[in-house]
């Protein structure tokens, strides 16, 4: 797991002023609340006292966080400012008594956390940027988050790996020769979070049923981009017009970002925020809006992508011995995918140094295991 990244910890409408929520990001327990002067204060779960969960606890006025076992009191900056135990007034605050705080940032409707490991507890650059999500240009729907029992590695490839779509989504929104279709990858180290993408451009394309209804077309010119901004963020952008007529008027679209929060090793969770100009229509139904069409069709092939990753993940219960995946061409960006992420992690264990965090660097050393280097 990475820990020098920015994670979600949810969509800006998952923190009503005073409401206490508890979460476990990248291995650490966090309990979060939006403060009375509006921002998201996160704190270390685990009371500096004798370790009970915050989360359990109640905000007093003045947010201030009372913890449920002994009432220690604690400040949004994770300063303890009472212990009602302590009866003398001769009787001080140990310093030791506060908790920590893991930098937090409200950027474009979503909330983010820095769980940043002992040697970069100070974030790296600002979150990745979600404009749509906040823009009223765009018409927005977000889901509830979603617990997923896999490791946060496996939906990053799914998402990467259209040739799923035949069988797994076969008949909604996928097709075998949808599985089939060109990718082009393109990789951005040039920020603070390396950026892995690829696209897919398909001439008169005949739409996969689900496609066909949403956007009212048989035929369709279409250009799919899928890019991480590693490992939180996965953003998937789809424009589609009639052949010869991308970039026209007539062209429909709409982009999805999906956040991924690790928990632990094998359990993250999973939002999505689905966003389409606003004004565009359904095309089965005009008088309804196109985001209710995604957002309404979206239920099902996320059960069958879940149910999916779920299973996998119980696959590694067993022995690695006489076991060994198979990559095909169409799997390229899944290994590039790994090996960016592999580099991330292998950088913030020490192992290589952080400066040379990129594919190249660890395409260098196909062969070697991570026990290894
Ligand atoms: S464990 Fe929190 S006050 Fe004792
Ligand atoms: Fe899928």
């Amino acid at each position: 797991m990475i820990r020098n990244a920015w994670y979600a910890l949810g969509f800006s409408g998952e923190f009503p002023t005073g409401a206490l929520q508890g979460q476990t990001v990248a291995g650490l327990p966090m309990v979060a609340w939006r403060t009375e002067a509006g921002t998201v204060a996160v704190l270390d779960a685990r009371c500096a006292h004798k370790r009970f969960p915050l989360w359990e606890g109640r905000l007093l006025d003045g947010d201030r966080l009372e913890c449920a076992y002994h009432g220690f009191c604690y400040d949004a900056a994770g300063r303890c400012v009472g212990i009602p135990a302590l009866a003398e007034r001769s009787q001080r605050i140990p310093d030791t008594a506060r908790q920590r705080v893991y930098p937090s940032e409200e950027q474009d409707g979503v909330v983010w956390v820095w769980p940043g490991g002992p040697d970069r507890r100070t974030p790296a650059g600002l979150p990745p940027r979600t404009p749509e999500i906040a823009d009223p240009a765009w018409e927005t729907l977000v889901t509830e988050p979603m617990d997923v029992a896999a490791s946060y590695r496996l939906l990053i490839e799914n998402l990467f790996d259209l040739t799923h779509f035949y069988p797994l989504h076969n008949g909604n929104i996928g097709s075998l020769a949808d599985a089939q279709v060109p990718v082009e990858i393109q990789r951005d180290l040039s920020g603070p979070a390396p950026v892995l993408r690829t696209i897919r451009r398909r001439h008169g394309f005949v739409l996969p049923p689900m496609t066909r209804e949403r956007f009212g077309l048989e035929v369709a010119d279409q250009v799919q981009v899928h890019e991480m901004v590693a490992p939180s963020l996965f953003r998937v952008h789809v424009a589609v017009a009639p052949p010869g007529q991308l970039g026209s008027d007539a062209e429909q679209g709409f982009t999805l970002h999906q956040t991924i929060t690790p928990v632990g090793a094998d359990r993250h969770v999973w939002r999505r925020a689905t966003s389409c100009p606003a004004g565009s229509r359904w095309a089965a139904d005009p008088s309804r809006r196109l985001v209710d069409a995604i957002f309404e069709g979206a239920p099902t092939v996320v059960e069958q992508d879940r149910w999916a990753i779920e299973r996998q993940q119980e696959m590694f219960a067993y022995p690695d011995e006489d076991y060994r995946e198979v990559h095909i061409k169409s799997d390229g960006a899944v290994v590039m995918a790994r090996r960016m992420l592999d580099a991330m992690e292998l950088a913030e264990a020490g192992t290589l140094d952080p400066s040379l965090v990129s594919p190249t660097q660890t395409r260098m050393q196909p062969n070697r295991r991570r026990a290894d280097l």
